[in-house]
Parts: structure tokens; C-alpha cells; sequence
């Protein structure tokens, strides 16, 4: 089975987006197409991009970066699930990815983004340069959510209907991608 890391790049006391991606995590394990590794940057704990060597030579000095490096490796796919800060995306998430070059390429991606109005949707435009950077290959659909901490209760998030339906569809076509796309690593 293809492995699929979701990503928790909020790494806020309090953030909305565990419960988020709490969600996110029940409904592939419902669907059953992936192992799951579920990347919460929080505990992870990266420092800033501490390596003296651009990534793509992989000459890792941290053990952190290294332990980083071999789960990313073994990632066929990945939902980032991020929310706006300022126009962006979360800036421990652009770490997280600076970290790392060669683990990312060809592999796809779907967006979880939340934030006001916006759903994090400009978030998401924003990191569009840098996963094309990193030759990651997105998928048509993310799911977007506005006001995401309504949807929030004693720590549980409850989706919309809309929205599972949306999640459905990132995660059936990561599966299509990540078959079709491993070839070209
Ligand atoms: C530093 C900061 C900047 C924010 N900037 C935006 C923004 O530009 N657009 C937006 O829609 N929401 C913005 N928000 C609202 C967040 O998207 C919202 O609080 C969200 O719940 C944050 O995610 P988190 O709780 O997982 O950290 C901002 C929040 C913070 C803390």
C-alpha cells in the first residue's frame, strides 16, 4: 500500500488545526487506500533550517534532519493541512520543506487550508512557487475552509458534508498520483 503523510503544519498552543487534520487522518483510514503517517511539525519539533549544505546533495550534519529526511523518503504522497497566516501558509511548514529537497520530488499533494473568509485559499496560492520548486505535483481539488474554528468543539472538528465530500476526492486522486507519478522519481 502507497504511504501518505499528513501533515499538521500549525504548531500554535491552541491551533484549530489538529482537530483539522484529526479529521482529515479519520477519513483516509476510513477509506483504506494508504498507510498513514501523520506529521504533526509540532512535535517534531524542526529547528530552523540548520544545515550548512544545500538539500539536494543530502549531506546531513542534524540528526533531526536526518530522521526528517527518512520519513518524507518514505512518503509516496502528503496532505499538508495549513492555515493563512498574513496571506501565507504557516511559516514552520516552509521550514519543514526547506529542510529537504530530493524526499519531495514527484510526489503529490492535496491542500487542507483554513483560515477567515479566504478559507485559506491565499495560503495555498502562496506556496504554490515552492512546492514547484520542490517538484511536488498538486492535486486539482483542496478543501477549503472559512472560519474553521467554528466548526471546532471540545477539540473535535465537525465537517460538512461538502467538505468530506471534497476530502474524498483529494484523497482518490493522490492515490491516482502517487502510482502514476513513481516512475518519474
Ligand atoms: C499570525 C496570524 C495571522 C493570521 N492571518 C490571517 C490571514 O491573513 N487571513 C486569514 O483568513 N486568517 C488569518 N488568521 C486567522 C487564522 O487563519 C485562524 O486563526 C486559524 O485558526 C489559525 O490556524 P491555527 O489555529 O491552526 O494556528 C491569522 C492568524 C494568526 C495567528
Amino acid at each position: 500500500m502507497p504511504r501518505l503523510m499528513i501533515v499538521v503544519a500549525s504548531v500554535r498552543p491552541g491551533r484549530v488545526g489538529l482537530p483539522i487534520a484529526e479529521w482529515v487522518l479519520g477519513e483516509v483510514e476510513k477509506r483504506g487506500d494508504f498507510e498513514i503517517d501523520f506529521a504533526d511539525l509540532a512535535e517534531i519539533g524542526l529547528p530552523f533550517m540548520d544545515e550548512p549544505n544545500h538539500p539536494w546533495l543530502r549531506q546531513y550534519t542534524q540528526e533531526h534532519t536526518v530522521r526528517w529526511s527518512e520519513r518524507v523518503d518514505a512518503a509516496d504522497a502528503f496532505i499538508f493541512v495549513t492555515p493563512e497566516y498574513n496571506h501565507s501558509f504557516s511559516p514552520a511548514l516552509k521550514n519543514a520543506l526547506d529542510f529537504l529537497s530530493q524526499e519531495w520530488w514527484r510526489k503529490p499533494v492535496g491542500f487542507v487550508s483554513y483560515g477567515g473568509i479566504s478559507a485559506g485559499s491565499r495560503g495555498v496560492n502562496a506556496i504554490d512557487n515552492v512546492i514547484l520548486a520542490l517538484g511536488l505535483v498538486k492535486t486539482g481539488a483542496s478543501v477549503e475552509i472559512p472560519f474553521a474554528g467554528k466548526q471546532v468543539q471540545d477539540g473535535r472538528f465537525a465537517s460538512e458534508e461538502r467538505q468530506a465530500t471534497i476530502l474524498a476526492g483529494v484523497i482518490a486522486e493522490l492515490l491516482t498520483l502517487a502510482v502514476a507519478l513513481t516512475p518519474l522519481r
